[in-house]
């Protein structure tokens, strides 16, 4: 059953958790599952109707405390007075989830310098800022943390069409290896998880646009054959940023039913290629063996 629970109940009582783009897609379901397990959290990002309204509907449908706040990650100052009104309302914040992201798929040379810029600077320059800001805190207050940044898979394998995107997922996953090893003895853990595909509106509506969805499904590259469920992630990150992780630092956790993998593999194409066939084939193959003997 991947649409239950996977921790204990309370298993992230006591931990106050900060989501940047908590107030949709895998940012909101992740914040659902820590209110679920007993964590205060802080939902923020640049739309603040958007955000009170997510944040009201969590509290109703989860329970606990949540804080919404407006945001731009890619604006240091902004992201300084978000953490402080955080500590201000909850004393302390124990966990940063660097979920928000901005993308969209696009020839490389039909962009603009502004429109890289734009991607970059929300993944990579907002991802840095939230994490300088709290690991700045924790470190003057000898204080634990957890980081938990969501990349993607072609963070390593790189990607045509979402260049911007793929560049600032990589530095993000540089910057997740790096200060693990640095801030390790500060007590600060810094993880990511790297999703494949999960319909969420956000991404889908400017990843696989309708008439782009109409020539290509994007499960037919998943070994799994189908997407991944919110419920899925939100498991994987409780664990990633609860306790029960505590020796897990710097890695980076795929959860995409096998999709990349399945594109770097020589013949894994040969999926499509019916049962009913593979008679013929063994007996063409094995013709020509028998002809190299001869
Ligand atoms: C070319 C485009 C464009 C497009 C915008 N631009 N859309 N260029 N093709 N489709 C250009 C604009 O013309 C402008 O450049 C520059 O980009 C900035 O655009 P703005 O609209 O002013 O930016 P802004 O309002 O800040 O919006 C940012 C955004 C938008 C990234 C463009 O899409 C957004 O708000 N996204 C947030 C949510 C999101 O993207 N979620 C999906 C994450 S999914 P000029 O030169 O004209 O000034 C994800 C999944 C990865 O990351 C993995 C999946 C498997
Ligand atoms: P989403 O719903 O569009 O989430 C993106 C969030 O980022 C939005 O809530 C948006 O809110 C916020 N945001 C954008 N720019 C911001 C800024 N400058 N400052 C603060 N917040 C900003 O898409 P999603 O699918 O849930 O994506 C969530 C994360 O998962 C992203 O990191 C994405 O790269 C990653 N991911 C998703 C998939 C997938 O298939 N869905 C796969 C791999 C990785 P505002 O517009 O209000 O600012």
């Amino acid at each position: 059953m991947y649409n239950e629970g996977m921790l204990r109940d309370n298993a992230l009582k006591g931990k106050t958790i900060l989501v940047t783009g908590g107030g949709t897609g895998l940012g909101r379901a992740m914040s659902k599952y820590f209110l679920q397990l007993g964590a205060n959290v802080i939902i923020a990002s640049r739309k603040l109707p958007v955000i009170e309204q997510a944040a009201k509907e969590l509290q109703e449908e989860a329970g606990g405390t949540v804080l919404g706040l407006s945001c731009d990650v890619r604006i240091y100052d902004e992201v300084e007075k978000m953490v402080n009104a955080g500590i201000e309302k909850f004393g302390k914040i124990d966990v940063l989830v660097n979920n928000a992201a901005g993308n969209f798929v696009s020839p490389t040379e039909r962009l603009s310098h502004r429109a890289i810029d734009t991607v970059v600077d929300i993944v990579l320059r907002g991802s840095y800022n939230c994490t300088l800001a709290l690991g700045k805190k924790w470190i003057a207050e000898k204080q634990k943390g957890a980081v938990l940044s969501i990349v993607t898979t072609y963070a390593w394998t790189g990607s045509g069409y979402v260049v911007p995107s793929a560049m600032a997922k990589a530095g993000v996953l540089a910057m997740t290896r790096s200060l693990a090893a640095e801030w390790g003895r500060n007590g600060i853990r810094l993880n990511a998880i790297a999703p494949g595909p999960f319909p969420t509106e956000g991404a889908f509506s400017r990843l696989f646009p309708a008439e782009v969805a109409k020539m290509m499904d994007p499960k037919t590259k998943i070994p799994l054959g189908r997407y991944g469920e919110l419920q899925e992630l939100a498991n994987l990150a409780a664990y990633l940023v609860s306790d029960f992780s505590s020796y897990v630092n710097g890695d980076v956790v795929t959860i995409d039913g096998g999709e990349w993998l399945y594109g770097g593999g020589e013949f894994n194409m040969f999926s499509h290629i019916p049962k009913e066939m593979w008679d013929m084939l063994e007996e063409a193959i094995r013709s020509t063996n028998k002809k190299s003997k001869e």
